[in-house]
């Protein structure tokens, strides 16, 4: 963690100030950082945008969305007004040179005030087809010059295939370079999801079994209760692998199965991560039919209260060939991973909301027991959950206790809550303190999303060119389709209800 005392003053200058993202997730997520004192000392949040406003109101805004979404809820009004000090607000015409030079002015002036140059953090909270407009009128006022101090930070969606990708990464280095972006994952930024790195790497008695002499397989599983919502437009474009796999998935999936990182250092992580995709074994037009399941939600029930099918909500089309559920087998082609499938799922309206990662040990080499005493035998697991309990649940097999030789499954678990006992920070403040601290490590390189991209184009378009004949195929409160079943089905395997029992 860092403390403020190391971090630099800074001016956060948010584009899209007057947008959802910045009044859900950016704003509560800075609040929360400056009531636990993990904003510098001098910050200023420069908000930009459009809409006729000023700070005072910007301000008044924000409160609404800090009541709503911050950990710490509606604040008092001194500790809101010392934040809400910090608030500017320029309108600007983001098509219009002029608007930069100002802005350029603007941050300027502050510097020359405080006597340094400040962190520059330019965040860019607004729609992606808007990204090379911004970027570029950042850049020829000359606000990327300064490398030491000047960052950028994206989010997805970072492009709708491998070309319209790399258009956002050119122009993003056409003026800023690598160690300047910082593109957001924000899975990467929940507790549990760093937690696997600590759980790999800062223990010595998983790495010795973490490959496959002892995993049989890999289940990584993010489903949603939640449907598109107001997102149809959005989401028509999208479909489940470009919204979750390529990004969310992955990010899970690399961080499983990288070997050890020599320290954890920015790059030294992503390296690792980079070369899991790399040895991804390619899923082709041909062979797709083995390797990937897609869906759709129909109508159906979720805790008692009907759900429409996806092609009755809202902006979606009524015959759409969007999938809202999709699941890959992968192979992991090197020394440690050869022939482990790594089984990924996601889907919106499915069952229980739920994200977690279960790896499946191989059975005992020999059974020993008399076959009475193991009929209930189940393999051993190790589940880290990530969404809703936060924890480690290790499944094995014991002796129930009696004259009788019995065995049973029982769970070793591991909670978050229980352990430490204190809220953990949202993936928004963590993301958000690691950019004022220039910390990339939980940041997405270049690389790895363009490899990200590139393993899934054949999916995507031969989905694209290949319009699903059975959807919608599973119901809303459904685990999702037949044909994910018939994928582990062919390896003898089979999804398992995620575990989601709360510890007691
Ligand atoms: C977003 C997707 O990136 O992640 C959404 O666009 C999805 O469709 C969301 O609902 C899930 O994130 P979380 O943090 O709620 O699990």
């Amino acid at each position: 963690m860092t403390n403020n005392a190391s971090l630099r003053d800074t001016q956060f200058v948010l584009f899209g100030a007057n947008g959802d993202l910045s009044w859900r997730l950016i704003v509560p997520a800075l609040f929360d950082l400056f009531w636990t004192g993990q904003l510098p000392e001098r910050f200023i949040l420069q908000g930009v945008d459009r809409t006729t406003t000023d700070a005072t109101a910007l301000a008044a805004h924000y409160l609404l969305g800090v009541a709503q979404h911050s950990r710490h809820g509606t604040p008092d009004e001194a500790t809101w007004q010392k934040f809400a000090n910090k608030i500017r607000y320029i309108q600007a015409d983001i098509s219009d040179a002029t608007s930069y030079a100002h802005l350029h002015e603007v941050l300027t002036s502050c510097d020359t005030d405080w006597g340094c140059p400040t962190e520059k953090i330019f965040y860019l909270a607004i729609p992606p087809f808007l990204f090379d407009t911004v970027v570029s009128g950042l850049g020829n006022a000359g606000h990327a010059q300064d490398r030491e101090h000047v960052r950028i930070v994206v989010e997805k969606p970072l492009g709708h295939d491998l070309e319209t990708f790399r258009q956002i990464n050119n122009v993003l280095t056409r003026y800023f370079n690598e160690q300047q972006i910082f593109r957001i994952d924000h899975f990467l930024g929940k507790e549990t999801v760093q937690n696997i790195l600590a759980m790999r790497f800062a223990n010595p008695i998983f790495e010795p079994i973490w490959n496959r002499g002892y995993v049989d397989h890999v289940t990584i599983t993010v489903a949603e209760t939640l449907g598109v919502e107001k997102r149809g437009i959005y989401y028509e474009q999208a479909g489940a692998l470009r919204d979750m796999v390529q990004n969310h998935l992955f990010q899970l999936l690399c961080l499983v199965a990288m070997e050890p990182p020599v320290s954890y250092d920015a790059d030294d992580i992503r390296n690792k991560k980079v070369d899991v995709l790399h040895a991804l074994r390619p899923i082709t037009s041909e062979n797709l039919s083995d390797y990937a399941a897609r869906g759709q939600y129909d109508e159906g029930w979720i805790a008692g209260t009907h759900m429409t099918g996806y092609r009755n909500e809202p902006d979606v089309d009524s015959r759409s060939n969007t999938e809202t559920y999709a699941a890959l087998k992968l192979y992991v082609d090197n020394w440690r991973w050869q022939g482990v499938p790594f089984y990924l799922r996601t889907g919106k309206r499915m069952a229980a909301a739920v994200s977690e990662i279960s790896i499946r040990f191989r059975d005992v080499p020999h059974h020993a027991f008399p076959a009475s005493a193991g009929l209930n035998t189940q393999p051993v697991r190790l589940v880290i959950q990530i969404n809703p309990e936060q924890g480690i649940v290790l499944k094995f097999m014991a002796k129930v206790p009696g004259s009788e030789l019995r065995l049973q499954p029982v769970d070793m678990r591991f909670s978050y809550q229980e352990a430490f006992q204190t809220e953990s920070p949202t993936a928004y403040e963590t993301l958000l303190r690691d950019v004022l601290a220039s910390n990339a490590t939980l940041f997405m390189r270049a690389d790895q999303v363009e490899m990200a991209w590139k393993f899934l184009t054949p999916i995507l378009e031969t989905w694209k060119n290949e319009p699903a004949l059975d959807f919608p195929n599973y119901a809303a409160g459904s685990w999702g389709p037949e044909s994910a079943e018939s994928l582990l089905a062919a390896d003898g395997n089979r999804w398992l209800i995620p575990t989601l029992k709360k510890p007691s």
